[in-house]
């Protein structure tokens, strides 16, 4: 039989085998559009930016929905009153993970942000504590921080300047920003954001079995991210060369530490495996996310030049042009404050969520929700939620601001997602967007060559992530 039969074959099969299960559909579903068998609802998708088709359907059917990925079955959750009713109020039901193809071809059930259970729990808690104890969210911190904010030309040093931090907390090591190795690296973790915010990225998630038969660019992909995979596990070598168990340097230190007072436990989580897929996650989400962000927050000011001058004066007022800023000083900018929310509530990040998973039957809302369904808790649709927001598509820091131009917090900003599961980087993310952006703003004006109306701040891409377009910076010293 020919290569093209054989495909053929194995479609006839597929689709026989999901018509059979469709029969079987369970009783007691949230509602949704109808669904064909084997592709499920994903012809009537907008395939660029599924979040937007999900909003759309959930005027129909509610913000509880049942829509089919292929013939998987998710769950899609709209609004911040479903969103955390079931990430915060029901955290337990909802703290699985689904079992994203292209994550897991790398990761192979391995590391944090894909793993379930007893192995999430430890790597979770160990992950947490070390981070902490490394100075995530804390003062020390912030010294690492300052150290990569000299004035320097943005587009360029950004994500090489952000990885820095996570590198020093993982890797117990910055480096210089001319090591075309770093360079490498970090054009691959930008790539694969790409690559899993395109349609390509999309469709492997929902058909993998069938790309992995294709050829495209996914086979780039997932060869990248081999590479990433080499240098950590070269890191990881190193550091079991160099360790000294009383004096650990960083996070790959503590873990090799716990794995070997757990080395005769035969249920232990701190092997090899799951070291280097937690490492190569802290690599992959603390590098691209936050640079992403401080990249679309300077278009955004470029495009609002007035706002950028009114955080400049508040700067200028309170710490002054010379001494370098700490997060002491966050309170006593409000308004600096309230744009960084607004970034990152209108930039929208990571609008789908990562992927929830049931790994028990569950009830929510009257319904009956099957183990093994993904859940979709649409970030998107909190951080535009009109019953929350006064103006939810446009960029207004007046979100974030009481009438006396006090700091005004909202329980539906939620761009880190909410409850068990939510971003483990969260208070280190904040450290690094607030230090970033006061340093570069206190020493720079940003502008583009083709001012402010050029600027188009609508995505280029929309998918697992929001990225905005390429542009030209001009960082003029003040
Ligand atoms: C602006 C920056 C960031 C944003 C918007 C962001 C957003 C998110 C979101 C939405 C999730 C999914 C939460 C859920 O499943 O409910 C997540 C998970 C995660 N984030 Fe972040 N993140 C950011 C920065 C970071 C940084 C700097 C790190 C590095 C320490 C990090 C590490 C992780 C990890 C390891 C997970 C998986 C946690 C788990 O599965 O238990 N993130 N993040």
């Amino acid at each position: 039989m020919d290569c093209s039969s054989t495909l053929l074959l194995l479609v006839l099969v597929t689709a026989l085998v999901a018509l059979l299960k469709w029969r079987n559909k369970p009783k007691n579903l949230p509602p949704g559009p109808t669904a064909l068998p084997l592709v499920g609802n994903i012809l009537t998708m907008d395939n660029r930016a599924p979040f937007k088709t999900f909003l759309k359907w959930s005027k129909s059917y509610g913000p509880v929905m049942t829509v089919y990925l292929g013939s998987q079955r998710a769950l899609v959750l709209v609004g911040y009153d479903t969103v955390k009713e079931a990430l915060v109020d029901n955290a337990d039901d909802f703290v699985g993970r689904a079992q994203v193809p292209f994550v897991n071809r790398i990761v192979k059930g391995y590391g944090l942000v894909i793993s379930n259970g007893e192995r999430w729990r430890q790597l979770r808690r160990f992950s947490l504590t070390t981070l902490r104890d490394f100075g995530m969210g804390r003062k020390r911190m912030e010294g690492w921080i300052q150290e990569e904010t000299a004035p320097f030309d943005p587009t360029f040093y950004l994500s090489r300047a952000v990885s820095n931090i996570i590198c020093a907390l993982v890797f117990g090591q910055r480096f210089v920003y001319e090591d075309s190795h770093f360079l490498r690296l970090l054009q691959i973790i930008n790539g694969v954001l790409r690559f899993g915010s395109s349609s390509w990225g999309q469709m492997y998630n929902v058909f993998p079995w069938l790309m992995e038969l294709l050829p495209g660019k996914h086979h780039t992909a997932v060869n990248e991210v081999e590479e990433l995979k080499v240098f950590s596990k070269g890191k990881i070598q190193e550091h079991k060369d160099s360790l000294d168990p009383d004096n650990p340097r960083d996070f790959i230190d503590c873990f090799l530490i716990r794995a070997n007072q757990e080395k005769d436990s035969p249920n232990t989580e701190f092997h090899n495996d799951n070291l280097i897929a937690t490492v190569l996650n802290l690599f992959l989400a603390g590098t691209e996310t936050t640079s992403t962000t401080i990249r679309y927050a300077l278009m955004l000011l470029i495009k609002h030049p007035e706002i950028q001058t009114q955080i400049q004066t508040e700067i200028d007022t309170v710490i002054g042009r010379e001494r370098i800023p700490v997060m002491e000083d966050r309170k006593s900018l409000p308004f600096t404050d309230a744009v960084i929310h607004e970034v990152q509530r209108y930039v929208d990040l990571v609008p789908l969520n990562i992927p929830h998973y049931t790994t028990r039957p569950i009830t929510f809302r009257g319904y009956t929700i099957p183990q093994g369904t993904i859940i979709l808790p649409l970030l998107h649709s909190v951080l535009r939620d009109e019953e929350h927001w006064e103006k939810p598509w446009t960029f207004n820091p007046k979100h974030f601001l009481d009438i006396n131009g006090n700091f005004k917090k909202s329980p539906a900003f939620m761009p880190f997602s909410a409850g068990k599961r939510s971003c483990v980087g969260e208070s280190l993310a904040r450290m690094e967007l607030f230090v970033f952006l006061v340093s570069l703003l206190q020493h720079f004006t940003f502008t583009t060559p083709g001012g402010p109306e050029s600027v188009n701040i609508t995505p280029e891409i929309s998918g697992f992530a929001n990225l905005p377009h390429k542009y030209q910076l001009i960082a003029t010293p003040r």
